[in-house]
């Protein structure tokens, strides 16, 4: 049932083309250049009061929705906050009938995301649950569902399920843009057309992996390293924090960039590795002067980063590892799979069990 794939980590990670196409499947109108959601039964009057989005979740799916706070705050201009599930309900967050709770779980069956999410239905908020398995507890409670088409995700490890939420976020984020008219049509259109070409970059990346299985197996030999980034680069790192964490067993730390000399910095030592996603232009210099922090300081820097930057990275980092280029927004669905296949090459390289990590359950159904 692996498909010929050693692990069922490494078959998850290539069925993410497949998993992309199929969790937009039937939801562009390619006609109409939008994004159609016909299974909600949110109001286009409720979308247009929502004043607030929480999203709610543990582990991998909270990390997926630290993307989709950024997806719906540039599509459509919400303020959202992100909660891990088992903080919220006893930090009393504040939640009204005009607040949008999203819930994000691949099983569906997450002890403290299915509390979460009744103490939102509780006190009025309206439910939407992204979750990959339809009949789940999860599904069944929430007042909404957008089903992420990933298919079974059997490695603890989350891969593709990750992916297919940031695809949900991001046909979500679209509608949302279209009900209150945040977007016009070109601009849904632009994102529309990036989006349909995700799957072929993935396919791409995948046929590529050797640099980063030769990396991987470097980063092997040590016992602590730090990931940096800014913005959805930030965001994407922390996944691929826990990713590595969860099966090599290697401590590491993601860190906003700028953040750094502000008490980590006084980790940095001789050869730590520090790997470093650099995708967002808009903020490139100012990671680049952050990466010349930790250099001065004796780190071994990897760049991930688009190949038009590859030789002026260079100057200021010691390896450059290439990924296909999208739009900034976008980045994530493809950055991250570098940091999948690094974290299950590392695991290989330790000789761990890829598919079953010590300590950890695929479905954590205990509060
Ligand atoms: O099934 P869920 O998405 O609710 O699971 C949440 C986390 O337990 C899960 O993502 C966990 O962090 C993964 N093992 C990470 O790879």
């Amino acid at each position: 049932e692996k498909g010929g794939y050693e692990h069922f980590m490494l078959k998850e990670i290539h069925e993410q083309p497949k998993a992309y196409r199929d969790t937009m499947l039937g939801r562009i109108d390619h006609a109409n250049h939008q994004v159609v959601l016909p299974e909600l039964k949110l109001s286009v009057e409720q979308i247009k009061n929502i004043r607030n989005v929480h999203i709610v979740a543990c582990g991998t799916a909270y990390n997926a929705g630290l993307i989709g706070r950024t997806v719906i705050e540039q599509f459509a201009r919400i303020p959202v906050e992100n909660d891990v599930a088992s903080e919220y309900r006893y930090r009393s967050p504040i939640i009204t009938p005009e607040t949008l709770v999203i819930v994000v779980s691949q099983s569906g069956e997450t002890a403290d995301t299915l509390a979460a999410l009744r103490e939102a239905r509780a006190n009025g908020a309206h439910v939407l649950a992204i979750t990959n398995v339809v009949g789940s507890s999860i599904a069944r409670d929430a007042d909404d569902v957008l089903v992420t088409l990933a298919g079974p995700e059997i490695a603890v490890a989350s891969t593709k399920a990750y992916t297919s939420q940031l695809i949900a976020f991001y046909l979500f984020g679209l509608y949302l843009a279209q009900v209150r008219g945040t977007m016009n049509k070109e601009e849904v259109a632009h994102v529309l057309a990036a989006m349909e070409a995700l799957p072929e970059q993935v396919e791409a990346m995948l046929g590529q992996a050797d640099p980063i299985k030769t990396y991987a197996e470097h980063i092997a030999k040590h016992k602590h390293l730090f990931f940096i980034g800014r913005g959805q680069d930030y965001a994407v790192v922390q996944e691929g924090s826990l990713k590595l964490k969860e099966i090599s067993y290697i401590h590491s730390e993601a860190y906003a960039a700028g953040e750094l000399k502000h008490g980590t910095l006084a980790l940095i030592e001789e050869g730590i590795p520090v790997i470093s996603l650099v995708t967002q232009e808009s903020v490139m210099e100012k990671t680049v002067s952050n990466i010349k922090e930790v250099k001065a300081r004796g780190a071994e820097v990897l760049a991930i980063s688009y190949e038009e930057h590859a030789a002026e990275l260079l100057k200021s980092v010691d390896h450059v590892i290439t990924i296909p280029k999208t739009l900034p927004i976008l980045t994530a669905a493809i950055s991250v799979v570098t940091l999948q296949l690094l974290a299950y090459y590392a695991s290989l390289a330790l000789g761990h069990d890829v598919d079953k990590p010590r300590n950890l359950a695929k479905s954590v159904t205990v509060e």
